[in-house]
């Protein structure tokens, strides 16, 4: 793509896969040197309705009438079967074809459904994820997981199929609300958390609230290149790749409980409860210093995300957590950190820590 604006290319890379990843400023026009690099059949957008509020006349723009644009509804509680239904309706209604492009325009929701949609329509088109969030773009985006919730539990179907590139353009940030912002800094924190020490020393000193333009790019290419180095050596996620499920055991759980009280949780938000009991198991089990711990909770503060959750969700997460589809024979197999900037994985851990860690984080 000789004509790309200024940017930052990372790659996917392994015996398997190689997806290029662009990460810039105002380079979202260059979604169509993406779409002109084949003939493709017919070209789709999948928004959800705040990115279509947003950012569906601009997208126009660059892409032109000839596309298709499917809208769906906005929130984590329509990540389920029957939206990939209308979008797969939608498609089937249009004439997609095997040769057609799927263009993924939002948040990790949108990346979700799109990519899960794309990869089973005729058993599976090329698509593009264009994350328009800092969650999506620095986390769900990336990596090849594409799924739906489904009887209760986070991303219980769905499949893995990677897009054919990823165009991250911070302009599109612009009008993210601030709640959506900070949830976004919780997948950051997690990839420094698990595998880069330094990069958490770096956000330990930043104020979250007033990241100039520079920094934040800086950032986010950072926490990309962590998630795709990741993902290259471990595609399957047969083993390295779990550490990026830190604070997902639990925080999955509570996202799930959320959702059926008046107060849901951002994905972000629930994954930063989770850390925080999660780094606590790490604490309990002797793998962490105490003082870490501090430096974790710190962290969490500093980015305005949360630490705690209401008593009444104690004894709904255990449950919760036994119908999560990493468990292994019904056991839990948690990542733990062994210090900052390291995890392990496939930790096993006895009722009475995983009891004391959870009533950690009650309130
Ligand atoms: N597949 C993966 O590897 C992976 C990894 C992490 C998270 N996820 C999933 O991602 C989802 C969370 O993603 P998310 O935080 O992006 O949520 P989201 O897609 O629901 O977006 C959050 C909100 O922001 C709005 N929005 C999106 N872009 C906007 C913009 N530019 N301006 C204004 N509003 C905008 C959306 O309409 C929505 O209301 C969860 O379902 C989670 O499970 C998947
Ligand atoms: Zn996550």
């Amino acid at each position: 793509m000789a004509a790309l604006k200024e940017h930052t290319r990372l790659n996917i890379t392994s015996d398997k896969i190689s997806v290029p990843i662009y990460v810039g400023n105002d380079i979202f026009s260059e979604i169509t040197s993406i779409i002109s690099l084949k003939n493709y059949s017919k070209v789709g957008v999948l928004m959800d309705k705040n990115v279509a509020y947003h950012w569906g006349e601009a997208i126009h723009n660059v892409i032109g009438k000839n596309a298709v644009y499917i809208t769906i509804p906005a929130g984590e509680d329509h990540k389920e079967l029957s939206t990939v239904e209308k979008v797969l309706t939608s498609m089937l209604e249009h004439g997609f074809d095997r040769k057609s492009l799927l263009i993924n325009f939002g948040g990790g929701m949108v990346c979700d459904i799109g990519g899960f949609a794309a990869s089973t329509y005729m058993r599976g088109i090329s698509f593009v994820n264009m994350p328009t969030t800092l969650l999506a773009q620095t986390d769900a985006a990336i990596g090849g997981k594409t799924g739906i919730d489904f009887g209760g539990f986070k991303n219980m179907v769905g499949s893995f199929a990677h897009p054919i590139a990823i165009l991250c353009d911070t302009l599109l940030l612009s009008t993210l609300p601030e709640r959506e912002f900070r949830s976004g800094f919780a997948e950051v924190i997690k990839h420094a958390l698990v595998s880069d020490k330094r990069l958490f020393y770096t956000l330990a000193e930043e104020d979250f609230g007033a990241m100039d333009e520079d920094k934040l790019a800086d950032i986010l290419s950072h926490s990309c290149k962590i998630k795709c180095t990741v993902v290259s050596k471990d595609a399957d996620e047969k083993g390295l790749r779990k550490i990026l499920n830190f604070g997902h055991t639990i925080g999955h759980a509570i996202e799930m409980l959320s959702q059926d009280t008046n107060n849901p949780l951002l994905h972000g938000e629930a994954i930063s409860i989770g850390m925080i009991a999660e780094a606590k198991l790490s604490l309990l089990s002797g793998l962490i210093t105490k003082e870490d711990f501090e430096r974790i909770e710190n962290i969490m503060a500093k980015a305005s995300l949360p630490s705690r959750i209401n008593k009444s969700y104690k004894n709904k997460i255990y449950s919760k957590m036994l119908g999560d589809k990493k468990n292994e024979k019904r056991k839990i197999k948690w990542v733990l950190l062994k210090g900052i900037g390291k995890a392990v994985i496939d930790e096993e851990q006895p009722d009475k820590l995983i009891t004391k860690a959870i009533e950690y984080i009650l309130v």
